[in-house]
């Protein structure tokens, strides 16, 4: 999940010199504010700072970050926008962006895995039809389904694209991914079938060769649609039941759920759910404790420390016992 942001005051000071995409596109600041929550906390990976909106410019779709949130300025409106679109050449296209991973495994030096990540085609294709942020992403929804060869057009492009920035972080000294589909919740079970489904599994396979573990974070999806996606781990929302998940999704491994508003709100309930999660996960080989969505801006950076110590704390008590 998103550990980097606005709830760290020295996130908020390097914010002050630069737009947000600026900051993307800079590799000595993604490699500071990368290890920024690292160096504060004690944390057991970093993910790099980026967005999973930098490649649509690559393609034809200029992306800005005005206060509240991405705006695509030139959204597909219509089947023919699609054709217009090209393809990501990760090294020609955006080197920046993976000499910050680099930079970042450099500056890590061997103390923690980093997680490169990309947006699933589905969620990216919310972005690029509805143009900005949105509850329901309706518009976006009701283009795929009016307009099905377009819409699969599109979904097969951002997969190509969204595999092919991936494999070039890993390629960076990335050492395991995440494909984020936030808005894939938002389907029907055939739909999710139709428009999702297939094009998380594309990634999934064309990563999988590089031999480093696969996380998809599909929100709002019962764990049940999930199953067989080929992911090593599925990182769950906090809405997802812990143990019922397992049973659904084993031999995968799961990562999640702590509620961030949880987090954000009370540091007492949020350690003692904390705890009781790894408790219930004890026996679980492949779980990784994390959030079920990212860091709030509100949250209080002494109720981020206290959970990841409680978390530790679980885990120091299991190996004495
Ligand atoms: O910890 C890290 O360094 C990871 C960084 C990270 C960001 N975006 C930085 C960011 C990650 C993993 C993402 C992924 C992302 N971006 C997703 C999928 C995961 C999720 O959280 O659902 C989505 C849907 C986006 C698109 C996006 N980017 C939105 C909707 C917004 C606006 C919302 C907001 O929080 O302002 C962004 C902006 C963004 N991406 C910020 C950060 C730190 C805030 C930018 C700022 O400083 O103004």
């Amino acid at each position: 999940m998103r550990q980097a942001g606005r709830y760290l005051p020295e996130y908020r000071e390097i914010r002050k010199l630069h737009t947000f995409l600026e900051m993307c596109h800079t590799p000595e600041v993604v490699a500071e504010v990368t290890l920024q929550p690292v160096r504060r906390f004690d944390l057991d990976a970093a993910i790099v700072f980026s967005d999973i909106l930098v490649f649509l410019p690559a393609l034809g779709l200029p992306v800005e970050f005005p206060e509240g949130g991405p705006k695509v300025s030139r959204p597909i409106g219509a089947p023919e926008d699609v054709e217009r679109l090209g393809s990501l050449d990760p090294g020609r296209h955006i080197p920046e962006i993976y000499d910050a991973v680099s930079l970042c495994v450099e500056r890590l030096d061997g103390s923690h895995p980093l997680f490169g990540f990309c947006g699933a085609p589905f969620t990216l294709a919310c972005y690029a039809i509805e143009g900005q942020g949105s509850k329901e992403f309706a518009r976006a929804r009701a283009f795929l389904l009016r307009h099905e060869r377009a819409g699969h057009q599109l979904l097969d492009k951002l997969a190509e694209s969204a595999a092919a920035h991936l494999v070039a972080q890993v390629k960076a000294g990335a050492t395991a991914v995440q494909v984020f589909d936030t808005w894939a919740g938002l389907l029907g079970r055939r739909d999710f079938d139709e428009f999702s489904r297939p094009y998380l599994e594309r990634i999934v396979t064309a990563v999988k060769p590089l031999g480093v573990p696969v996380f998809v974070f599909a929100r709002g999806v019962p764990a049940a649609w999930q199953a067989g996606l080929g992911a090593h781990v599925h990182s769950l929302d906090w809405r997802a039941d812990l143990a019922e998940s397992r049973r659904v999704l084993a031999p995968a491994g799961l990562q999640g759920n702590l509620d961030p508003v949880l987090l954000a709100s009370s540091k007492l309930r949020a350690v003692a759910t904390a705890t009781a999660m790894c408790e219930e996960m004890r026996d679980t080989q492949a779980y990784v404790f994390n959030l079920g969505h990212g860091v709030l801006p509100e949250t209080p950076v002494e109720n981020v420390a206290a959970v990841i110590d409680a978390v530790h704390a679980v885990k120091l008590a299991r190996r004495a016992a």
